[in-house]
């Protein structure tokens, strides 16, 4: 029985969806601790094929609790139209989807503001989700918690308060049209009669499941990369993907939390703006992206391709204290006679010795590289890491070395039989 923290190691779409869906067959309990509906974690079962924004991956396992812990930002239409696919496809979420109290409510300016700030000089690239000005409000503690739509007296003062302001802001600064107060509150309050029956003290529900024995595996989204404190600023999200947020994104404390493990794709994406050093903008970064199916689970951009980099999931080990990782996407890499992998970074023709998540450094870097031989056979059928080429299995010591972690598991397609673990 173990408290599992499962984190993206790179710049997110690692594969987490698939991984926690392997894995949620041995937990009782799986819970998102960070981020919001901004995330997309596909699962692949059979010929079905689920995306998943807020609710996490282990719902498709038959008896699994699942638990949106208070770090998340819950847009209610993204989570009202997730239960009902689930629904649709005879996935009940009743008794086992349970909503954090202290969760905070994604709202329709936060949306607003998100889509205006990405038209501006100052673009990110976001997913639009809403998911930074949502976390400005919750920090500046003007946020809407989910235990508030519970009193319709106190939402109703505390939407009044925040549209004053947001409308304000809208007509004054950005010239747009003002939002409808009245709608809003309307919405709000017919969301609370749909959710009202999941929320829960999630601190309490998880620490005593603890001491009962449960285990419980906490799903992070996004990656390491892209964490507001850790990742490559301001290129990143507004919460915490790393293994820390998972205890402030839950109530778990940190002596309670067992082990720690690094979904790590074979290569390297990454979807949005900021620095990339591995990036490939020649045909192998759009091979990669061809063979990868390298599209936004979300909003269905291109993902930007490029060479493992060793060095960054070093980095990406170090602060989210990963000893274990699953590799995924390693049949992409089948078609490739050479493979590159990042050892290291150059400036000013010195090698680094840590890794410079300042956008200046980053940007101006030099990646060192090493070549390693491809396999160039079809690994998809492999069920066994004996089954492996030896050329695959050089490749993941030599990445597993460089990087420092130890691999436990191998992802050769998105299929849930397409895993095996080491040994
Ligand atoms: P997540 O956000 O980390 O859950 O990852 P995404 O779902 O956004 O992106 C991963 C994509 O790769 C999905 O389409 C998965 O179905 C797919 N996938 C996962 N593991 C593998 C694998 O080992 N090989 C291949 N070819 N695809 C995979
Ligand atoms: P999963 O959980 C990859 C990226 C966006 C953008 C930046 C900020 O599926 O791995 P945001 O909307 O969060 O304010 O956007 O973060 N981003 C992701 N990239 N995978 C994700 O989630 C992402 N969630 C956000 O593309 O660069
Ligand atoms: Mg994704």
């Amino acid at each position: 029985m173990s408290v599992t923290v499962l984190v993206g190691g790179q710049w997110g779409d690692e594969g987490k969806g698939k991984i926690v869906d392997i894995l949620s067959e041995n937990y009782d309990i799986v819970t998102r601790y960070q981020g919001g509906a901004n995330a997309g974690h596909t699962v692949e079962i059979g010929n079905s094929k689920y995306i998943l924004h807020l609710i996490p991956s282990g719902i498709l396992r038959e008896g699994v609790v699942c638990i949106i812990g208070n770090g998340v930002v819950i847009d209610p239409t993204a989570l009202l139209d997730e239960i009902a696919l689930l629904e649709k496809n005879n996935i009940n979420v009743d008794g086992r989807l349970f909503i954090s109290h202290n969760a905070h409510l994604i709202m329709p300016y936060h949306k607003l503001l998100d889509s205006i700030q990405e038209s501006g000089d100052n673009k990110i690239g976001t997913t639009g989700r809403g998911i930074g000005p949502c976390y400005i409000d919750k920090y500046a503690r003007k946020g809407i918690k989910i235990v508030d739509l519970l009193n319709r007296k106190t939402l109703e003062e505390k939407i009044r308060k925040n549209l004053e302001e947001k409308n304000n802001l809208l007509k004054k600064v950005y010239e747009k049209e003002e939002l409808n107060v009245e709608e809003i509150i309307h919405q709000y309050l017919e969301f609370d009669k749909k959710i009202d029956k999941y929320i829960k003290d999630i601190p309490a529900y998880l620490n005593n499941a603890i001491a009962q024995g449960k285990s419980i595996l906490l799903e992070g989204a996004q990656g390491a990369l892209l964490d507001v404190d850790h990742g490559t600023y301001p290129f990143v999200t507004s919460s915490s993907p790393t293994s820390g947020g998972a205890c402030t994104g839950t109530g778990i404390p940190p002596n309670k939390i067992d082990n720690v493990l690094g979904i790590v794709k074979a290569y390297t994406t990454r979807v949005g703006y900021g620095p990339f050093p591995t990036e490939l903008l020649d045909d192998d970064g759009n091979k990669l992206r061809k063979i990868g199916v390298e599209y936004g689970a979300t909003t269905g951009r291109p993902r930007r391709c490029g060479w493992f980099d060793a060095f960054l999931v070093n980095y990406s080990v170090m602060i989210n204290g990963i000893e274990e990782v699953a590799i995924t996407k390693l049949d992409v890499l089948s078609d490739f006679s050479e493979i590159k992998v990042c050892t290291g970074y150059k400036l000013n023709g010195n090698i680094l010795k840590s890794f410079p998540t300042d956008f200046e450094r980053l940007q101006t870097v030099t990646p060192v590289y090493e070549t390693l031989k491809g396999w160039n056979k079809d690994i998809s059928n492999c069920r066994a890491f004996a089954d492996l080429p030896s050329q695959t299995k050089e490749y993941l010591d030599f990445i597993s070395k460089e990087a420092g972690m130890k691999i436990k598991i191998v992802s050769v397609g998105p299929k849930r039989d397409q895993t095996f673990f080491t040994n």
